[in-house]
């Protein structure tokens, strides 16, 4: 089986993270899947139950998706009550994304999160897709450094922050870093759109894209931020094939998340786990 890894102080049986909003709550993957995973992070939490967004939310490109789900989820009383104890039974340390629309509804999660047995944060301060909070975070350093630090004063464990691709990606990291992120989950999903011209009037539809279209990007990004912070970076950007993770574990992440790839084939965490062991034992 594939190596245990380290980030911080957490320690991950292996370096493959279910991304966020990919699996659902642990409805949508057989459970064989989900207990083999190095850890789970959760679809994105808010306070108080979200509808998300109206319809489209998903459209496909020949080399990605692009998704406006708008962080819909059921609150946190719905998930500490009835949801979580499920995930934590799985066996893989859960990792919550936590979302905000301001730095108290932030801090007020990560309290009511505090004795829950989670093994740590994922704090999304990039979701493309909500008109408050989300990537208007990740375009301001100073405000990150403020709401990390003080996230550090409530939340004294492993956390992550998920940067977005765009904008001051290297201040953001480096004032995260700075603040007391234990890591940083790079990145989420581009801002982007497609364009439907089969019905008359041009349908746009504007969201995030993931997948294999993000993946040369996104590891620039992984590169270049990894010489400069000196904390773990957990990638996540287009993992298809065990291939691409060891081309992120190579220019130095340290854990990965897989998320499209999952639409596509419920079996790519196990597939991508057996291959990588493979290729880690002939290196
Ligand atoms: O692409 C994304 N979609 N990133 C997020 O952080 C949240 C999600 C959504 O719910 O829209």
């Amino acid at each position: 089986m594939t190596n245990s890894v380290e980030l911080g102080e957490l320690k991950l049986p292996n370096p493959l993270m279910l991304a966020s909003g990919t699996w659902g709550f642990g409805e949508t993957l057989p459970r064989k899947i989900l207990s083999s995973v190095g850890a789970l992070v959760t679809k994105g939490l808010s306070l108080e139950p979200r509808t998300g967004n109206p319809p489209p939310r998903l459209s496909e490109t020949p080399c990605g998706l692009v998704n406006s789900i708008g962080l819909e989820n059921p609150g946190f009383e719905v998930f500490r009550n009835r949801i979580l104890p499920r995930l934590l039974a799985l066996g893989p340390p859960v990792i919550v994304n936590i979302f905000g629309e301001s730095e108290d509804d932030f801090f007020r999660l990560a309290e009511g999160l505090a004795e829950t047995g989670i093994a740590g944060l994922e704090v999304n301060i990039s979701c493309p897709n909500v008109k408050k909070g989300g990537i208007a975070f990740a375009r301001d350093p100073e405000g990150v450094f403020r709401l990390v630090r003080g996230l550090t004063s409530v939340w004294e464990r492993f956390f992550s922050v998920k940067l977005s691709p765009v904008g001051p990606v290297e201040e953001v990291a480096l004032a995260a870093e700075e603040a007391g992120a234990r890591a940083l989950t790079c990145a989420n999903t581009y801002p982007a759109m497609t364009v439907d011209l089969s019905r008359g009037t041009p349908r746009l539809h504007l969201g995030g894209l993931s997948g294999p279209a993000i993946k040369p990007l996104t590891l620039r990004l992984v590169y270049e931020l990894s010489r400069k912070v000196k904390i773990p970076i957990i990638a996540s950007g287009g993992i298809m094939s065990a291939r691409d993770a060891l081309e992120y574990l190579s220019v130095g992440a340290r854990a990965f998340q897989v998320g499209t790839a999952i639409l596509i084939d419920p079996e790519a965490p196990r597939n991508i786990l057996s291959e990588l062991d493979v290729a880690l034992k002939d290196r």
